[in-house]
């Protein structure tokens, strides 16, 4: 076991208890290499989200240091001797060090190479969810699906971050993130259908058939890759890359050169997880047969460019797809949609807290 590094709060420490309606038990946690979302609910059924970036910086300590972030009121930890930032602050610092932010996970994951990641984890998720409002509180957490197409232990992240959720008082249950998807936006199909997250790190893709995921899976290309791919052939950096990609292209209507070579990775990736839910569905075994044609819905904010739909029905039409689709779509608010559909697990376990 490595030693716990030793915490201390500084400026402003966090979270007081939550103030504001009374919220419903159970939460919902969507565990992104970009981002981080909670998403509760209060007894009218309004949901209330919350959203960090999963990032930090460590800065110098000294009294100059700590004078300017105590005057921009930005919240920092001390650990290690440094003075970390968390979450969206830690963007603006970057920006005025002119650095890189550092980052807990990486390709869906936590982070091999980021010694400091899980202390990091673990204050961020604190600040999102708050106290737990009744002990052992339920909390459904996303987690990806096997890679097809990396080495990654997912056995490892999930246990990590059930562990960190346990120590913050919760009772941790792990939600692939396909299906937080379809638990979103697939209610009014009695949740069948495909549900695809593309977020900065990966795909995650979950068939599912009357609430059950039938076949699910993930692939290391999402928002990241087409930064590092693109930055590659222009010979530009990959933070270059994301913010030409972040403008607003519009895949139907390449502009630039820079759009054109965005637009060439985003069909690659498109196609390479069209290709892959074809051929697993075509070999697997016990697949459900659809009768009726099955929505396919895209989420998280790799899907948000536009165009991307329009893509997705392209290459969907050059292809065999083995389950009869009715509609393609985008969810009304991708970027959420994990988390909310991780609320709606934990809501249903709360009501039926013996199942
Ligand atoms: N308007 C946009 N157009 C294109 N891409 C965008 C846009 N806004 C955000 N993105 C991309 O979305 C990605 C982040 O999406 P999201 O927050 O869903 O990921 P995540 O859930 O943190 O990651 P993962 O699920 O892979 O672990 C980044 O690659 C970012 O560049
Ligand atoms: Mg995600």
């Amino acid at each position: 076991m490595t030693e716990r590094p030793s915490i201390d709060f500084g400026h402003a420490a966090p979270r007081p208890a939550a103030a504001g309606p009374k919220l419903r038990p159970g939460k919902g946690l969507d565990v992104g290499t970009a981002n981080l979302l909670s998403a509760v609910q209060d007894y009218e059924g309004n949901v209330i989200i919350k959203a960090q970036r999963n990032a930090f910086i460590d800065i110098e300590q000294n009294d100059f240091t700590r004078n300017m972030l105590t005057k921009m009121d930005v919240q920092y930890v001390v650990l290690n001797n440094k003075m970390i930032v968390i979450g969206d602050p830690a963007f603006d610092l970057a920006n005025i060090y002119n650095r890189e932010t550092r980052r807990p996970m990486a390709d869906g994951m936590i982070s091999p190479k980021e010694a400091d990641a899980l202390p990091i984890e673990k204050l961020l998720i604190d600040r999102l969810l708050g106290a737990p409002q009744v002990q052992n509180e339920v909390v459904y957490y996303s987690v990806p699906a096997e890679p097809i197409d990396a080495d990654m232990n997912v056995v490892y992240h999930k246990g990590i971050f059930g562990d960190l959720l346990r120590k913050l008082g919760y009772n941790p249950k792990d939600i692939l993130e396909g299906h937080c998807i379809v638990f979103a936006e697939l209610d009014e199909d009695d949740f069948t259908g495909i549900g695809i997250s593309c977020g900065g790190g990966m795909y995650n893709v979950c068939v599912a058939y009357k609430t059950l995921p039938a076949l699910s899976f993930s692939t290391s290309r999402g928002g990241d890759w087409i930064d590092r791919n693109v930055a590659k052939v222009l010979g530009i950096k990959a933070s270059r890359a994301t913010a030409l990609k972040e403008k607003g292209v519009d895949l139907r209507n390449p502009h630039t050169r820079e759009q054109q070579a965005i637009d060439l990775y985003y069909r690659e990736q498109i196609r390479y997880a069209l290709a892959e839910i074809k051929k697993r569905f075509e070999s697997s075994e016990n697949m459900p047969q659809f009768p009726d044609p099955v929505d396919m819905v895209f989420a998280g904010g790799t899907s948000k460019i536009g165009g991307f739909i329009d893509v997705v029905k392209d290459e969907l039409s050059r292809m065999q797809f083995p389950i009869p689709i009715k509609n393609v779509r985008r969810a009304e608010d991708p970027f959420t949609s994990c988390a909310r559909g991780a609320l709606v697990a934990a809501a249903a376990d709360e009501d039926n807290p013996d199942e």
